[in-house]
């Protein structure tokens, strides 16, 4: 089994020993890379090349961590890494034991790829015992959505390009009659003409820039107008944001300005639903290199900015932001709305 096949070593780069705060053990599986990192107050990470799968942070020490990771790592190894279709990047979060999002419904429009943000919210919210229904945007983008949706076990798969008149009220028509109800609504999905975006601000054409906001701010408030009367109980809306809506980030332009306009809406949103318990976020995410992104010049370089300022010198992945999105439309985060959420590492607290 896995824990045959997985040989730990640890990692000649780092200190190792008594006095060594961080120690690192790598495993390869295949192309894979598996790395296990454990501090001596019994906290542990597992990452598979580069992405964290798991941690604990309640171990009683290093020695604990590390069995206690170990174990996540091979379990992990037997159920996700054996097929080919996980090496396709259909890889799921492993199930929380609280499934602290059991019972909700919720609809997730973006997922392009394995790369995309809303996938890694999709996988965060059925990790938590969520129900999710998917979109994609037309049928070469299908191919790609289809087997995540059904890593999803996602009983609701529709095509929605928001340009499309009527598509947007027929997801949400095929939700009322077969949910009745939603609980969760995540918008991750914005265009700009690469004219329009890769120009400077002064000089965007009036369909360059309405196209814009069409597009990344006013389909989120569609999608809030046709939520509403399924939130009767309550429920959580969200959208994806970034800090070039609040600073001049070099390259982000036309995009930043529509982020700001979306932030806005987020607050006027949350203000009108918020008597009927239903709360309203922006996610302002660190740089990811997504689809998305490939159409900023020199993003690479905004990684190693983000990657050398944030505080917390790492680059955020798709499965931070979806943890974090999901502890949102939980009912212990009741009492926040109208927030635009950094998951940065703390990027945009520094000068
Ligand atoms: N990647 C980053 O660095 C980053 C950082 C902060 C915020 N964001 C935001 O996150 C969101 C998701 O982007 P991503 O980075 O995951 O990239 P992505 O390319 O994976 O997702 C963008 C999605 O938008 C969809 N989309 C575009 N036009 C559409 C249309 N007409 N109808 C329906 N869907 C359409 C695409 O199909 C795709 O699924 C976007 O709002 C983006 O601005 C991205």
């Amino acid at each position: 089994m896995a824990s045959k096949i997985l040989e730990w070593k640890t990692d000649d780069s780092l200190a190792v020993g008594k006095g060594a705060t961080v120690q690192q053990f790598v495993a390869t599986l295949g192309d894979d890379q598996l790395q296990i990192d454990v501090a001596p107050w019994g906290e542990g990470h597992l990452k598979i090349n580069g992405r964290e799968i798991a941690h604990v942070d309640d171990a009683k020490d290093r020695r604990q961590a590390f069995r206690a990771i170990k174990q996540i790592a091979d379990r992990y190894v037997e159920t996700h890494m054996t097929t080919s279709e996980n090496k396709k990047g259909s890889v799921m979060l492993p199930v929380a034991k609280a499934k602290l999002l059991e019972g909700k419904k919720g609809l997730i429009v973006g997922i392009a790829n394995e790369n995309s943000i809303a996938w890694g919210c999709a996988k965060a919210f059925r990790a938590l015992g969520a129900e999710v229904a998917v979109t994609y945007v037309n049928d070469k983008a299908k191919k790609y959505v289809e087997p995540l949706a059904r890593a999803l076990e996602a009983p609701i798969v529709m095509p929605l390009d928001v340009n499309k008149p009527g598509q947007m009220e027929a997801v949400f028509e095929r939700i009322s009659k077969e949910w009745g109800k939603l609980d969760f609504v995540v918008h991750s999905i914005a265009f700009s003409p690469k004219e329009a975006l890769q120009g400077r601000v002064v000089d965007v054409s009036r369909e360059g820039f309405a196209t814009t906001m069409d597009v990344s701010c006013w389909t989120f408030i569609r999608m809030a107008h046709l939520a509403e009367p399924l939130m009767r109980k309550g429920g959580t809306l969200f959208t994806m944001s970034y800090y070039g809506s609040q600073m001049v980030v070099k390259n982000y332009n036309i995009m930043g300005v529509a982020k700001a306009a979306l932030e806005c809406a987020v607050r006027y949103l949350a203000a009108e639903l918020g008597p009927k318990g239903i709360r309203v976020h922006a996610i302002s995410p660190g740089p990811l290199a997504t689809r998305a992104a490939s159409g900023i010049p020199e993003f690479d370089a905004l990684l190693d900015k983000a990657k050398a300022k944030a505080p917390a010198r790492s680059l955020v992945s798709i499965d931070d932001v979806g943890v974090a999105t999901a502890f949102l439309a939980h009912d212990a985060a009741r009492l926040i709305t109208g927030e635009t959420l950094y998951i940065d590492g703390g990027y945009h607290i520094i000068d």
